[in-house]
């Protein structure tokens, strides 16, 4: 018999360290374990339930068992292409869209299929550029900086392209963006979608926030791109439902030798995303105006939150541009450089590590979303807080009043108690 512990085969594995976010959910559930208080800052999950119509149109669905079309039901298709022309005005064919078990994965055949570079801005999500490792593909990191509100300039993505013109790339755009928080004000959309006509580059529209814009003006680059651009949307952040993982693209006809190739990948894979989900989804992207005001309250409390929030970094002195989306912000502690490295402190990872463990914050270094190791830069997602009883009070005692700090305090008391933690480890450096 042969002898298991003499042959090296992990060798064998493609190896890669657990996405970033993972590994830090997974130290926090470690202190937890121990019977440490963690505040959960790090994953960015929706605090909110799923709407209730849509959440009875999965119960009503439970029996759905048949396998659906690779690319789809139907149904569901029409009501993305319909949830497009509605939000944006765009026209997608239903043939155009397709249906996959999270954005995640749709973007990753993507860059399975697509021999080409990925450019992604930095700071940008942190699962894009592992998956372009996973494939092979060549990542082109371009610097942004806070100045610039953390935004890929048209000069930028010119100089690029301009250096090997016929070259084929893939350029994802994400806003309002995870890790900022900050989107493309409607000039520089029409900019970028200039430059990237220009050189034929294939743009993904990463719109997963697009209903969370705190005003609601999320306006996307399709509008002005529209025969290079596929837009990646799902049911994970505006809809509260991450663990159902349902993700779209929407394709533009131009990309339909895309759209094939991927489904044939997901053919021999996935083979097709969950009956029962598909046809809940359907009623998400038909919408209707319970789910109108779901998305109001939602964007109002996120609002708020992330107004205290920017407030309350500013008692430590770091000052940054309110968000205009999303559940995140994107700090600088930069000015606590010499503090921390007295401490023997250097990097973000280090920055985050010692946070953790000191005062149970858990919050993700900037690193994570490809930022120099020695920038102290960190992504925090505001999301531990309970969505539904907070909602509820916007249908309530706030409907007509301003979400104010009572409001915070009230309904979102961790998030407090994890800014006191925050504010307090670095006053005392
Ligand atoms: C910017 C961005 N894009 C895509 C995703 C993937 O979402 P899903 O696979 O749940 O659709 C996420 C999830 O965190 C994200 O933040």
């Amino acid at each position: 018999m042969a002898n298991w512990n003499n042959i090296n085969l992990n060798l064998n594995v493609r190896g890669l360290s657990p996405s970033a976010t993972l590994a830090i959910n997974e130290k926090s559930l470690e202190l937890i374990k121990s019977g440490r208080q963690v505040y959960r800052m790090g994953l960015g999950q929706s605090p909110f339930p799923v709407p209730e119509r849509v959440v009875q149109a999965l119960r009503d669905n439970a029996h759905q068992k048949a396998y659906l079309p690779v690319k789809g039901l139907p149904l569901l298709r029409e009501a993305v292409a319909g949830f497009n022309k509605h939000t944006q005005g765009i026209e997608t064919l239903p043939e155009n869209v397709m249906i996959g078990p999270g954005s995640k994965e749709l973007i990753f055949l993507l860059q399975l299929v697509y021999y080409g570079d990925l450019v992604i801005p930095t700071p940008s999500w942190v699962s894009y550029s592992p998956q372009a490792r996973i494939v092979g593909r060549h990542v082109y990191w371009v610097q942004t900086s806070a100045d610039n509100f953390w935004r890929l300039s048209p000069d930028q993505l010119d100089k690029i392209c301009r250096t090997d013109p016929l070259r084929p790339r893939i350029v994802i755009l994400n806003y309002p963006s995870n890790p900022s928080g900050y989107t493309y004000p409607l000039e520089r959309l029409k900019e970028l979608a200039r430059v990237a006509r220009k050189y034929r580059v294939i743009l993904v529209s990463d719109e997963i926030y697009g209903l969370l814009h705190f005003n609601h003006q999320h306006v996307s680059v399709a509008r002005f791109y529209p025969e290079g651009t596929i837009i990646s949307s799902g049911l994970s952040k505006w809809c509260g439902a991450g663990g159902w993982r349902l993700g779209t693209f929407s394709y533009p006809p131009q990309l339909d030798w895309l759209r094939d190739a991927m489904a044939i990948v997901a053919s021999e894979t996935y083979t097709a995303t969950s009956a029962p989900i598909q046809y809940a989804a359907v009623t998400a992207f038909q919408g209707g105006e319970d789910i109108e005001t779901y998305l109001f309250h939602s964007r109002r409390i996120l609002k708020a939150l992330a107004k205290y929030l920017v407030k309350r970094l500013s008692e430590i002195n770091i000052r940054i541009p309110m968000p205009q989306g999303a559940f995140y912000l994107f700090p600088d502690f930069g000015l606590y450089r010499e503090k921390l490295a007295e401490r023997g402190i250097f990097t973000s990872v280090e920055m985050c590590k010692a946070l953790l463990e000191e005062t149970g914050v858990a919050i993700l270094p900037g690193y994570d979303f490809g930022r120099e190791p020695a920038e102290l830069t960190a992504r925090l997602a505001f999301v531990d807080f309970e969505g539904e009883p907070a909602l509820a009070a916007t249908h309530g005692d706030y409907l007509d009043r301003e979400i104010d700090e009572s409001f915070i305090r009230n309904y979102a008391p961790r998030l407090v108690r994890a800014f006191d933690l925050l504010n307090g480890w670095f006053a005392s450096l």
